[in-house]
This record gives C-alpha cells, sequence and structure tokens, in this order.
C-alpha cells in the first residue's frame, strides 16, 4: 500500500486517531489508527534564519523510523532520522526523544534547502528493508534570498576618453528572481540594457546588467554605481567602479628650447613638457641625435586639476659648434604605451653675424685688457692737461706782467747795473689790502714811501674787491718825492712798498 503523497487525507485521519487513543497496545493490527500530521503546506523563510517544520504521529505502528525527506522519488535525501541523528547536523529535533512530535528545526537555512520535504513513517518490511508506512503532504520551502553585493566589472584594458566602454553588474543569490538595476554616473543615472536573470544551480537567480560608458578626459575621479532593489532588501545594495582603474589619457609632449640659437659654448636648457596625462606612471628618456643621454626631472608627476598630471623634465647641453643642428629628442613612454616624442634642434648662432647681444658680451679677458687701455689712455689724457696747463699758465704770465711793466723795462738792466746801491733795487709781493683808505694814509703819513702804479686789468667795482698782484721780479726805482698821490684814473691801484735802508 503506497498512499499518493499528494493526497493526505485529512478529512479521514481524526476517528482512527481516537480509536488509537481508544485502543493501546494493540501490536497485533499494526497500522491501524495510526495517522501523521504535517500541517504546513508552504514556508518561507529568509536565508539565514531557522525553519521549523512540524510533523506528529499518533497511533500505533509496526517497528521503523520517522524520518524527514526533502524531495520524493529519486533524488529524495534523508534529513532527519529519529534513530540516527546528527547532533552536529544543522537539524535537531524540537522534542527530543518524543515518540509523537517530529517536529524538526534546520539552522542557518540556505537557498540550496529551498524544496518539499516530508515527513514519513516508514516500517521494517518483510525482508528487513525499510518501506513507507506512512507520510505527510508536505511542506514546501521557500528560502528568500537576497542578492550579493553587487559587483561591477569593467573592461580589461585602460580606454582612452571618447571610447564607449561597457560595464557589468552582476549580482546573484537571491530569490525571488525579482529584481531591479539602476545605473549612475557620479549622481546621474544612466541608461542601461534590461537586467538579465538567469537561474543559478542553488534555485536562487543571478543578474547580469551592462551599460555603456563613454569615457571623458576627466573621468579619472568619476565612479559609476549600479544599485539593486530586491523585496528581501530594506536599501538598495551599491556596487561601483572608479573610472581611474581604466581611464588612460595619454599626455601632450611639447619641448622647448632656451634660449634658441644659442651662443657657442653656452648651455642651452631643453624642457619637456608633459600634460594632462593619466595615470600618473610615465617615464622619460632624452636623445641627443638618437644617442641616450641624461637628464634631470624638476618635479615627480603633481597633480593637477581634475586628476590629471603632469610632469617637466630638463636636459641642458652644452652648445658647442659640432653640436649645431642636433637634434634632442624627448620620449615618453606613458603607461606602458607606444612612446611618444617631441624634438627640438640645437643651434647656434653664427659667431659674425651673431647679434648685438654677441659684441656687447664682454669675457673676463677682454675685460683686463679695456682696463689697462683705460688706465693708460687716462694717464696720457693727465699728463697732456698738465703740459696744457703748465704752457698755458707761462702765457698767462707773460701777459699779466704787462700791468708792472711800467717801471720794469728800464729798471731791470738799473738791477744789474746798481746793485751796489741799496736803494735802487727792491723785489716786492705785493699784497693789495682792500682797505684802500688806510694804504693812503700811510701814504700820506710816510715820506720814505715808494709808489709803485699798478694796472690792473679790471676796473675795482667797491671796497669789497681784492687784488692781488703778484709783482714777481718788479723792479722799483726810487723816485722823487712826490705830493699826496693824486686820484687816479679808475683802472688804478696803489701799492706802497717799504724799502729797508741801510
Ligand atoms: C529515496 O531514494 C532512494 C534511492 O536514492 C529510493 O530507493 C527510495 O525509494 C526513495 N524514497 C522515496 C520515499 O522516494
Ligand atoms: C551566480 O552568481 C554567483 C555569485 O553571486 C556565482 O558564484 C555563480 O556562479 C553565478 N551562477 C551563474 C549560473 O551565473
Ligand atoms: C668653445 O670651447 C671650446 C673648447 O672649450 C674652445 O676651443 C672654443 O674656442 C670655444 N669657442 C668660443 C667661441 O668661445
Ligand atoms: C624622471 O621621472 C620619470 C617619470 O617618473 C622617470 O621615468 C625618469 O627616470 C626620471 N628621471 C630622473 C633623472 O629622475
Ligand atoms: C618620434 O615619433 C615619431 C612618430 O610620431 C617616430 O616616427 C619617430 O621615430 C620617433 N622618434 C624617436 C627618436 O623616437
Ligand atoms: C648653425 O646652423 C645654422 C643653420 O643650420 C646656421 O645658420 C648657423 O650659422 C650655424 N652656426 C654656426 C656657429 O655655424
Amino acid at each position: 500500500m503506497e498512499p499518493h503523497p499528494r493526497d493526505p487525507g485529512r478529512a479521514a485521519w481524526a476517528l482512527p486517531c481516537l480509536l488509537l487513543l481508544a485502543l493501546p497496545g494493540v501490536d497485533a493490527q499494526a497500522g491501524q489508527g495510526f495517522t501523521l500530521q504535517q500541517p504546513q503546506a508552504k514556508v518561507t523563510v529568509t536565508a539565514g534564519d531557522n525553519l521549523t517544520l512540524i510533523c506528529t504521529v499518533s497511533g500505533i505502528a509496526g517497528p521503523g523510523s520517522v524520518m524527514w525527506l526533502k524531495g520524493w522519488g529519486s533524488g529524495n535525501k534523508t534529513v532527519y532520522d529519529q534513530n540516527n541523528a546528527d547532533p552536529s547536523s544543522r537539524v535537531t529535533a524540537a522534542v527530543p526523544g518524543s515518540d509523537t512530535n517530529f517536529t524538526i528545526h534546520i539552522r542557518n537555512v540556505q537557498p540550496e534547502d529551498m524544496g518539499t520535504y516530508y515527513c514519513v513513517k516508514f516500517v521494517k518490511g518483510a525482508f528487513g528493508a525499510d518501506e513507507v508506512f506512512k507520510h505527510g503532504s508536505g511542506t514546501e520551502v521557500t528560502v528568500q534570498a537576497k542578492p550579493s553585493p553587487p559587483l561591477v566589472s569593467g573592461p580589461e584594458q585602460r580606454a582612452r576618453p571618447n571610447d564607449s566602454v561597457p560595464f557589468t553588474c552582476t549580482t546573484g543569490g537571491f530569490f525571488p528572481d525579482k529584481i531591479d538595476v539602476k545605473w549612475f554616473k557620479n549622481d546621474n543615472s544612466m541608461t542601461a540594457q534590461q537586467p538579465q536573470v538567469t537561474q543559478s544551480r542553488m534555485k536562487t537567480y543571478n543578474m547580469s546588467s551592462t551599460a555603456q560608458v563613454t569615457l571623458q578626459k576627466d573621468d579619472a575621479r568619476s565612479q559609476i554605481t549600479c544599485e539593486v532593489t530586491h523585496p528581501t532588501l530594506r536599501a538598495p545594495l551599491r556596487g561601483s567602479f572608479q573610472l581611474s582603474r581604466v581611464l588612460r589619457v595619454p599626455p601632450s609632449v611639447k619641448m622647448r628650447a632656451e634660449p634658441s640659437p644659442a651662443e657657442v659654448n653656452k648651455t642651452v636648457a631643453f624642457t619637456c613638457l608633459l600634460k594632462e596625462f593619466y595615470p600618473a606612471n610615465v617615464s622619460i628618456s632624452w636623445l641627443e641625435n638618437g644617442i641616450e643621454i641624461k637628464g634631470q626631472n624638476l618635479s615627480g608627476p603633481r597633480e593637477v586639476s581634475r586628476g590629471l598630471f603632469e610632469l617637466s623634465s630638463r636636459v641642458e647641453v652644452q652648445a658647442t659648434e659640432e653640436k649645431n643642428g642636433s637634434t634632442i629628442t624627448c620620449r615618453v613612454v606613458h603607461d606602458g604605451q607606444a612612446p611618444a616624442n617631441d624634438s627640438a634642434v640645437l643651434l647656434i648662432s653664427n659667431p659674425t653675424l651673431g647679434g648685438l647681444s654677441n659684441e656687447f658680451q664682454i669675457n673676463k679677458d677682454d675685460m683686463l685688457i679695456y682696463i689697462v687701455v683705460g688706465v693708460v689712455c687716462t694717464v696720457l689724457a693727465l699728463l697732456v692737461a698738465a703740459i696744457l696747463y703748465l704752457i698755458r699758465t707761462k702765457q698767462i704770465k707773460g701777459k699779466s706782467s704787462p700791468s708792472a711793466r711800467l717801471h720794469e723795462p728800464e729798471k731791470s738792466s738799473e738791477a744789474t747795473t746798481q746793485e751796489s746801491d741799496p736803494n735802487n733795487l727792491t723785489y716786492a709781493d705785493l699784497n693789495f689790502e682792500k682797505e684802500r683808505k688806510s694804504i693812503r694814509r700811510m701814504v700820506e703819513m710816510s715820506q720814505q714811501s715808494e709808489y709803485a702804479c699798478i694796472q690792473s686789468n679790471q676796473a675795482p667795482n667797491g671796497d669789497d674787491n681784492l687784488t692781488y698782484a703778484d709783482l714777481d721780479m718788479v723792479h722799483l726805482s726810487k723816485a722823487p718825492k712826490r705830493p699826496a698821490p693824486r686820484p687816479e684814473e679808475a683802472g688804478s691801484e696803489y701799492a706802497s712798498v717799504q724799502i729797508t735802508r741801510k
């Protein structure tokens, strides 16, 4: 006798139950009045929670255990065996040792626990094998499962700005299959294809959604987000992806030579400026006519706007004549890509046509020569000036003597001949005081004064005038006594010379 699992025959169980209770210990008529109740038709449980499956029996049956099976027919699995309970199992009896209550707990239910569970009473058959005696109508267990945190994946290779790149958001292990997906770039929502929901082997569902993103140059700091909504979730789950992981902005490479053209033997600085690149890993090498030379970084790559980097490197080259026309190249390998380069030609200005700057540039040796020549010239100029001065002062003396010449011609001859006469020869250095009146007074008082009339070039204009007469070699002759001098012409001055007499 094999009762159909889907036919519980619930209406019929009450009476045999009462009969069994009324007639205990009826072994001979095993099976009569035995009933088995599995009251739950459907149970929904959230993954991770505990599940309770209820099964009670009454009445008497032959020997044989009560078990819980998951599934029926081929592929059934024993979940619990009354006589063979595994204490380490997730499945435990709710009332251990009970003969009538075979309710079980299943801890930490997982999606794979989903299925229909049957409570089954076995009895030993004729050949000692277990035979199904009675079973419940089955409890359909549904495990509601939350989706796993969404994962966003991008392309394997980096991509440049303006490339359209697919991103995929996946989540799995959820139940039921109803799920909603939204995409955002930073905070702006994006359009995407309908999510693809597939059944996974664990009776749960997996979801995959793809969105195309067109990269921008300033996306180094952008992120895209996939947001998943599911009935099991109180708040949406999010997964995100930094676009810096897939963005590659190649540098612009610009070379500059300073100065250009350069003068011979001067140092020329070549600067290679790498602008707006991402990521930062870049290597620079310098070539002179294709042969590597050593450069120097002005700084490490530094972050400028929008997460992009900038770097400048520099190399100095001695502008020797034979290097005229050399090509200096800055070669840049960015992020393992094909090298980019920029070049500049070393130009040396022609020394003869080299421009004004060349002639004004005086080096140290030249400077010494200029100094020596300058000193010599200055000394010569001073000498010439001194000679001219001497000549001129002599001429001036020649000219100025006529003012005293009044008496000179006749007296110079007397000076030599009348040397013996002490009254005859007098040398005077005449210093005219401005106090003319006192002189006059003196002249008037002393009858022994001699008078010399000196013609001055300029008429004295007033009492403040001071006149010096240097009467070198003026020969004064003894003049006969004269009355007090009469007023003279305006241009005259009087000097009184005291002559000592022996
Ligand atoms: C359970 O499966 C075994 C074989 O795996 C089968 O022999 C047995 O009849 C099945 N039991 C039920 C109740 O379907
Ligand atoms: C479903 O997603 C899980 C991760 O969430 C993954 O391990 C599993 O392989 C996926 N199954 C299928 C059929 O895609
Ligand atoms: C440049 O330097 C070289 C070697 O140092 C020297 O022979 C040459 O004369 C220099 N030329 C000039 C214009 O200074
Ligand atoms: C300069 O920096 C670049 C990139 O970081 C590197 O490849 C290069 O070797 C550095 N050069 C020097 C001289 O440090
Ligand atoms: C520089 O780049 C050009 C292509 O842009 C290439 O043809 C040339 O060989 C490169 N030169 C060097 C020295 O790498
Ligand atoms: C260097 O080359 C340029 C052109 O190739 C030329 O005009 C200039 O005169 C040269 N300079 C020297 C110093 O030879």
